[in-house]
């Protein structure tokens, strides 16, 4: 008989990722993914632990869930991610209907649940960086390919390193064996993902995979995440040389202020990222940057505030992600003095929201004219009578649907400029 899971993924692209490695290894036991829960069989939460909100997002959706193990006794529910592994106790206390609950190290188990008995798998798993999966990617044009797992930074806020552990590297030549048979199969775009993707060392550095990936030659390849203080000249040379290499970075910045900075663990000053970026914007004129700003860090004043302001003024980012600082238990940030209120948190986040759309308008304003390589994804989500790609530089375009399949490139000249995508029309 057919068997069916339903996953629920909340967080960051590694988990969008990982969810597609528990559905590939579930593939392999039998499974087909199934359209709405009631029709599964095993219920899978691929979880998020980074902000309270995510947290709380999760917590709610697996009590409107309950009530399905009463139509269907036999059904199983499965806690995943990084819930899972930063509160293991917590579910399996205040959730009875959970049967298992597995971290981000222990994915692979998930193909052997449906005999086990109610279950913890949270143990370290050293052998992360060589575990294979079989994978059900979402898309067959864009695939996302793991080369590290964990993190060693210890930014004062994070739960990261706590859920996901130490920092270890895929080994080049599975990566590179991933990535020619993806290339195989008709993908056009690669995006490497990792904690810290520049930090990756295994027999070869950071740079070193990139050429080795280059040398696949992809339509585009793109990575995150990278951290400014591992961001090094020959990474920003790798940027101007490889072509399959696209001209976008995302590089959180998390404060424009230098006590924050140090507070948060950063090890970086804001002088020293716009260094690093004034050399980026000197090599690849066209490069796109994109940011994450935490507001309202322990301890930051107004006056910190004013420096965050000034910065985003100053670099004006094509993209930015600000959030509400949260405070995570067991992190150093979460003991520190002077939280900031809610009120100050929202107040300020609002203020920041507003300038930065002036910025990305008037970003996307300066492509208007300009031709651009678009990577076509598909009809677009709001207007199926339009197709949506994206730049190499990462933009959203716009343009009449002219029946182009998922993953043709087309060269399309930008007319109009909004807030969150460019339109054009594809040159004849
Ligand atoms: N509170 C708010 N934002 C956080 N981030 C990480 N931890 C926290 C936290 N405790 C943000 C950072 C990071 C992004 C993925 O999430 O900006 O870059
Ligand atoms: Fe991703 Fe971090 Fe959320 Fe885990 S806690 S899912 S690593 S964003």
């Amino acid at each position: 008989m057919k068997k069916f899971v339903f996953i629920y993924t909340y967080g960051c692209q590694m988990n969008v990722h990982d969810s597609e490695k528990m559905l590939g290894t579930l593939a392999q036991e039998g499974y087909t993914a199934a359209t709405v829960p009631e029709k599964a069989d095993l219920i899978i939460f691929n979880t998020c632990a980074i902000r309270e909100k995510a947290e709380h997002k999760f917590y709610s959706q697996l009590g409107r869930i309950k009530h399905l193990k009463k139509s269907n006794p036999l059904l199983k529910i499965a806690v995943a991610g990084c819930v899972a592994q930063d509160s293991r106790q917590k579910v399996m206390k205040r959730a009875p209907h959970v049967d298992f609950v597995l971290g981000p190290q222990n994915l692979h188990v998930v193909g052997n649940l449906q005999t086990s008995k109610r279950n913890l798998y949270v143990d370290e798993n050293p052998d992360i960086a060589y575990q294979e999966y079989a994978m059900h990617r979402e898309s067959a044009t864009r695939a996302w390919v793991s080369i590290m797992y964990g993190c060693n930074n210890f930014c004062s806020y994070c739960i990261v390193p706590y859920t996901r552990g130490r920092e270890v590297s895929r080994p080049s030549s599975s990566i590179v064996a991933e990535i020619k048979g993806l290339k195989e199969r008709g993908y056009r775009e690669v995006t490497l993902l990792g904690q810290n993707v520049n930090s990756y060392r295994s027999d070869i550095d950071f740079v070193g995979l990139l050429r080795q990936i280059d040398r696949i030659g992809l339509e585009r390849v793109r990575f995150v995440t990278s951290h400014p203080r591992d961001l090094s000249t020959a990474l920003i040379d790798a940027l101007v040389e490889l072509p399959t290499l696209c001209n976008n970075l995302h590089l959180p910045l998390q404060s424009g202020a230098d006590a924050i900075l140090q507070a948060m663990n950063r090890k970086y000053t804001y002088a020293e990222y716009c260094e690093k970026i004034g050399l980026i914007r000197g090599k690849i004129p066209s490069v796109t940057l994109s940011t994450d700003i935490i507001i309202g860090f322990p301890g930051e004043s107004e006056s910190d505030f004013e420096q965050t302001v000034k910065a985003i003024k100053e670099i004006e980012f094509d993209g930015m992600f600000a959030f509400k600082y949260s405070k995570r238990k067991g992190t150093r940030a979460c003991e520190m003095a002077d939280q900031v209120p809610e009120s100050v948190k929202a107040e300020r986040l609002n203020r920041l929201l507003m300038i930065q759309e002036d910025i990305v308008l008037k970003r996307n304003r300066a492509l208007v004219g300009s031709v651009q390589e678009i990577l076509i994804e598909g009809a677009s989500e709001t207007d199926p009578s339009m197709l949506m790609g994206r730049t190499r530089s990462n933009k959203i375009v716009t343009l009449d649907h002219n029946g182009a399949p998922e993953g043709a490139v087309l060269n399309v000249i930008i007319e109009k400029a909004r807030h969150h995508s460019l339109h054009g029309k594809e040159l004849s």
